[in-house]
């Protein structure tokens, strides 16, 4: 379902709602009423009438169209020849509880325990009908009492049996379970699909619908359809006393039982299932839509009894919904630090998972074909948990024709240059203009002032937008040479003048006034800013230097071996690989980012301009360890890892990352791992905390002849 979003009477939703509910119900009721093979409860023209007019309605209210609707369950519009099958016992449908007080007060009446808990697959019920073994029929649920042949399909599926094994099988058995499509599999079919030009799935759960329901079994054959069972209707020749001894059973006969079902004592103990499947619901490879409780023993089912609807003996818990239908309204791309050109979704605002959501990444062109998403389509969005939002699929049997494909730019819309992959047969293309394509630019600026940056709280993503839209920087280059009144020239970092400003001499602004306009308080703060800036330690410049794949780690590493962006830059490639947490990847990225003339240019100006690109010696450290190589590994009570490091460059010794037989000394701390049992094999002396300590303080000799 999705989440009602307003609930106030006379609201226009409310209309649509009902209007909605009825037609639902109504087309429900004859789609049950066909399949099923009773009379048709509705003419062709009536029912199709019917049809449009709750597509409509979804269309102008997608919130409507959850997956309850009609317009959702696969085969609403299609007529098929599945012979109808009247099963041997209803299949019951679960009454839903969402809330702790309900799932309390269930418990309380449904007696003293055992629960047998499991989780709720959201796929598609099948009933098994199984005579002297052999599998005789396989039928969809339908409307609980009369469903569809899908024998042959249903043989193809692998892990269910067509011969129960073992003794004593019964000699009528109905067996009901789930049958779903995989999560893991659910992208690659729809891309197949879309690819032969056919439609799309909205979710895993019509997808097994629509698996299923092939008039070709080979088809069906060829989809990873699995199923669990989770219930027994009619049997004859057979004695059971509890669902957890049925399944029992059922698993020695061959059927596919799930894994996960667990018979739990105390309410306590539900609680804590419910709420574990809660937080790893998406760990499971199937779709989960809540937890079913059942009373595990069968004397306990018998004396609740059922409505004519559900049973008493068991209750779904429900989990709040992942998914929702709003419509896409556009789909544009976002140009990034990088140059990466990204589509991304622009929808109509909706909430789902407790946030509203109005854009999503659709990753490239590449993706955006594989989905078969075309802009104005009702999509289905979904945000598991605090993962961020992505849009699974269209919803194909609400479109109205006036859709319309995306095409994917081939200039880049920020300054026109014309896009390209990077490298032959990438699926992501990119602007090469790195130096000076505004969107660029303005990421890397943003980033540059971030906290892992130099920390310029006044340079915002507005401020960098305001910043190139005056034409005040072509690259980051100009950032330190920015003035007082090169921000006058800007709305952001002004405001309007004062007159007591004009008229008092003593009170004039910094930068004067241009155009009625002084520098604001956050102009000032800018300038300020910069000034601290230049005095940033070298790790944070070389992370404004957006290397690529130097983030704060890297950065931190190589500042800490290095010293200086001097020594970064004549160091060799293998010098730089061989720093920890550098590797050959990032070491390249280095090397190549020196390569570029105007990334060297960048640094040189900001040089120039006061940033001091090395960090200080700590010259009051006693030089004890000149020539002397250190490995620290694990952890140290009293250093962090560049703590450790600066203490033994700043007495002239080297960090270095990997033992060899070069190291003079390996320090181990806790958690140590291969470092210190390479150190033992090549037999380099092993110190503790307290002999680091000893190192630092009094040098090698020291640590040597106290041993
Ligand atoms: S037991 C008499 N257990 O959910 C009780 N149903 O919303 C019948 N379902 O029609 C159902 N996982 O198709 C049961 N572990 C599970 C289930 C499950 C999914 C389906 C089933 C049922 C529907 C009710």
């Amino acid at each position: 379902m999705v989440p009602m979003m307003n609930e106030q009477s006379g609201d226009p939703l409310d209309e649509a709602r009902r209007q909605w509910s009825e037609l639902n119900e109504m087309l429900t009721k004859s789609q049950q009423a066909y399949y099923g093979a009773d009379a048709p409860t509705m003419a062709d023209e009536a029912y199709d009438d019917a049809m449009r007019k709750l597509q409509e309605l979804e269309r102008t209210h997608p919130q409507l169209a959850g997956p309850d609707s009609v317009t959702q369950r696969v085969g609403a519009a299609t007529v098929t020849d599945f012979s109808p099958v009247t099963h041997r016992q209803r299949l019951l449908s679960l009454d839903n509880i969402t809330t702790q007080e309900e799932l309390t007060s269930w418990l309380a009446r449904s007696g003293e325990g055992p629960w047998l808990c499991e989780v709720k697959i959201d796929g598609l019920a099948i009933n098994l009908l199984y005579l002297d073994g052999k599998l005789s029929v396989a039928a969809t649920r339908g409307d609980g009492r009369v469903g569809e042949d899908v024998t042959h399909n249903v043989t193809t599926i692998k892990g269910i049996p067509r011969t129960l094994t073992g003794n004593e099988v019964p000699a009528v058995l109905e067996v009901r379970g789930e049958i779903f499509f995989p999560v893991a599999d659910f992208a690659d079919l729809n891309a197949s699909l879309v690819e032969a030009g056919k439609a799309p799935f909205a979710n895993p759960r019509n997808a097994a619908a629509g698996s299923l329901r092939q008039k070709d079994p080979q088809v069906t054959a060829g989809r990873p359809l699995q199923m669990i069972v989770h219930g027994v209707g009619a049997r004859d020749g057979l004695e059971l006393t509890s669902q957890s001894g049925t399944y029992e059973l059922f698993a020695s006969w061959g059927l596919p039982v799930s894994p996960l079902y667990k018979v739990l004592d105390t309410p306590k103990a539900v609680e804590q299932y419910i709420t574990y499947y809660g937080e790893h619901r998406h760990e499971v490879s199937h779709e989960i839509d809540g937890v079913v409780i059942k009373v595990d023993d069968f004397a306990g089912q018998n004396s609740l009894g059922t409505t004519s609807r559900a049973p008493r003996w068991a209750v779904a818990f429900k989990y709040p919904p992942e998914e929702v239908n709003t419509t896409l309204l556009d789909i544009r791309v976002n140009v990034g630090r990088t140059g990466r050109v990204t589509p991304y979704g622009v929808m109509e605002p909706v909430v789902v998972s407790g946030s509203t959501v109005e854009m999503a990444t659709l990753h490239n062109a590449h993706e955006v074909k594989r989905k078969g998403v075309l802009i104005g389509d009702v999509v289905v969005l979904r945000k598991a948990g605090d993962v961020i939002p992505e849009i699974v699929a269209p919803v194909v049997a609400l479109r109205d024709g006036t859709e319309r494909e995306f095409v994917m730019p081939t200039h880049c819309p920020s300054c026109g240059t014309e896009l390209r992959p990077q490298k032959e047969g990438d699926k992501d293309i990119r602007c090469p203009n790195s130096r000076s394509c505004p969107s660029q630019l303005r990421e890397r600026l943003f980033a540059l002032a971030g906290r892992g940056g130099f920390d310029i709280e006044a340079l915002g993503w507005e401020g960098a937008a305001a910043l190139l839209a005056e034409g005040l920087l072509v690259d980051e280059s100009g950032l330190f040479r920015l003035t007082a009144e090169d921000l006058l020239k800007t709305d952001l970092y002004t405001r309007a003048v004062k007159k007591s400003e004009l008229e008092d001499p003593a009170k004039a602004p910094p930068g004067g006034v241009r155009d009625g306009r002084v520098l604001s308080s956050t102009g000032e703060k800018l300038i300020a800013n910069l000034q601290q800036a230049k005095e940033q330690p070298l790790w944070r410049v070389l992370v404004a230097l957006s290397i690529r794949h130097v983030g704060p780690t890297a950065a931190r590493s190589l500042a800490a071996r290095f010293g200086s962006l001097d020594a970064i830059r004549e160091a060799s490639l293998e010098d730089l690989a061989f720093t920890d947490g550098v590797g050959q990847v990032i070491a390249e990225s280095v090397k190549e980012w020196f390569d570029v003339d105007w990334h060297a240019a960048i640094a040189e100006q900001w040089a120039a301009d006061g940033v001091r690109m090395a960090d200080e010696v700590d010259e009051s450290a006693p030089r004890t360890l000149e020539g002397v190589t250190v490995v620290v590994t694990g952890t140290l009570a009293g250093f962090n890892r560049d703590e450790a490091k600066e203490a033994i460059l700043s007495r002239g010794g080297k960090a270095a990352g990997s033992v060899s037989k070069k190291t003079d000394f390996v320090v181990v701390g806790e958690n140590a791992g291969t470092k210190a049992e390479k150190a033992e094999q090549l037999g380099r002396p092993i110190l503790d905390e307290d002999g680091f300590r000893k190192l630092l303080a009094e040098g090698a000799a020291g640590v040597l002849t106290a041993e």
